[in-house]
């Protein structure tokens, strides 16, 4: 295999460190970001073809640019600078990163077990894809449904990993957190009680399992880069990301993602072949639907609300061309009064939301049609019990964050 370039993307602050990391990606080579104080010898170990500096890089080192290798501040010609200057083969894709993380973790891990937390997301379906590819039947996947996903999501998750070689167990978990979180309106409150009780669960579960030294999760590259420190290695020896890794005291975890954005990360998806509802979606929290039902958690609430969503979720992809990139409802905490088969309702206000974002720190609704939007209302009061009115959320990020809790 032949080693890989990169460019190093050194960072001054400023905003669009990113976006200048993934330009150079879309050019076919790899690129990582390191922030500005990475001193003069780490960038010599890295062994870049090339530096470009983002944000102020008024007080760059001088001995930088003294280490023969090309440094740019300038970004409008960073094909010029990349292929040109840095004469980068242009050979990266996700094939070769696959290639190279295939051979690490089997080189890391040897003979040994890993334990993989699987929430159905993007990132860890991935990542357990990537690891059956890597070191099939050294894998024990816990998925811990906790009862606040969306409709059919446990029962596709088990279909698309039952017959993979990772030792798939799903567990029901639902009762246990519903127990704990009854009568609990604050939504922080809810967040850690769920938090907290994840983290019981999967202890639990992996105890049965015995010892296994290496744990894996599908941190990306976006979470890596935002956690600050200096950003990132296959194998660490403590984590600062997760927060389940030290909790279950593990020391070794390997994050095969580490290396990827988001886009990356489904391309790579479909490359191993999980299916299209895995690898194109949406963004969903940790906590789930318990912090889309306003106020106290109750199972009669949470079934509403995934009846509601599945017609929302429905209508939206078959009728809004592209699909905005999240779209869901909450149910409110607000009755209103209204009449079904003649006779007079108080229930709840359901609200949908569709956002159009680019990166999820800000967003616009997504002004979807007003006879989708008529079908989504009608729909839901008609089939949906306990709802008496179905309003749609206009407000964009910010002030109005993504998700209402
Ligand atoms: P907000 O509501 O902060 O949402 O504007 C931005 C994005 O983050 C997701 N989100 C969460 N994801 N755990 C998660 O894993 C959470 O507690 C959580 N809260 C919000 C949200 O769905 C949106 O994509």
């Amino acid at each position: 295999m032949m080693k890989q370039q990169m460019v190093l993307v050194l960072d001054f602050g400023g905003a669009n460190r990113e976006l200048v990391a993934r330009q150079v990606r879309d050019l076919g080579v790899y690129s990582e970001i390191r922030p500005s104080r990475f001193s003069v010898e780490k960038i010599k170990e890295l062994a870049p073809i090339g530096i470009i500096l983002t944000g102020d890089a008024g007080n760059c080192d001088p001995e930088i640019r003294k280490l023969g290798i090309p440094v740019t501040d300038k970004h409008d010609d960073l094909q010029n600078f990349v292929m040109g200057e840095c004469k980068a083969r242009g050979d990266y894709d996700v094939d070769s990163y696959l290639e190279q993380k295939v051979a690490e973790i089997r080189q890391a891990v040897g003979s040994q077990r890993v334990l993989l937390a699987l929430s159905g997301g993007v990132d860890s379906s991935v990542c357990a894809s990537l690891l059956v590819k890597a070191i099939p039947g050294q894998i024990n996947a816990i998925f811990v449904d906790h009862g606040f996903m969306r409709h059919g999501e446990p029962e596709a998750i088990a279909k698309a990993f039952e017959g993979q070689d990772i030792n798939f167990v799903s567990i029901d978990a639902e009762s246990r957190f519903l127990a704990k979180v009854a009568g609990v309106t604050d939504p922080e409150q809810k967040r850690k009680i769920i938090g907290h009780e994840f983290i019981a669960v999967f202890e639990e579960e992996a105890k049965k399992l015995g010892d296994i030294p290496f744990f894996a999760q599908g941190t990306i590259y976006p979470d890596i880069v935002e956690s600050g420190g200096d950003y990132g290695n296959l194998v660490k020896s403590h984590h600062n990301v997760g927060g389940l890794p030290e909790k279950l005291g593990f020391e070794k975890v390997i994050e095969p993602l580490a290396g990827l954005f988001k886009d990356e990360v489904r391309k790579l998806g479909a490359k191993l072949g999980l299916p299209e509802a895995i690898v194109n979606r949406q963004p969903f929290p940790g906590p789930g639907l318990a912090v889309r039902v306003i106020g106290d958690l109750t199972k009669q609430k949470l079934d509403t609300l995934r009846a509601a969503d599945h017609i929302v979720t429905g209508e939206i992809e078959a009728n809004v061309k592209p699909v905005p990139q999240q779209y869901f409802c909450v149910l409110t905490n607000t009755p209103s009064v209204g009449i079904k088969n003649h006779t007079r309702i108080y229930d709840p206000v359901i609200a949908v939301r569709a956002i159009n974002t680019q990166d999820f720190m800000t967003a616009t609704y997504c002004p979807i049609p007003h006879e989708v939007l008529a079908k989504i209302a009608n729909r839901i009061v008609a089939e949906v019990d306990g709802v008496s009115r179905v309003v749609y959320d206009i407000t964009s990020k910010p002030p109005g964050t993504v998700e209402w809790e």
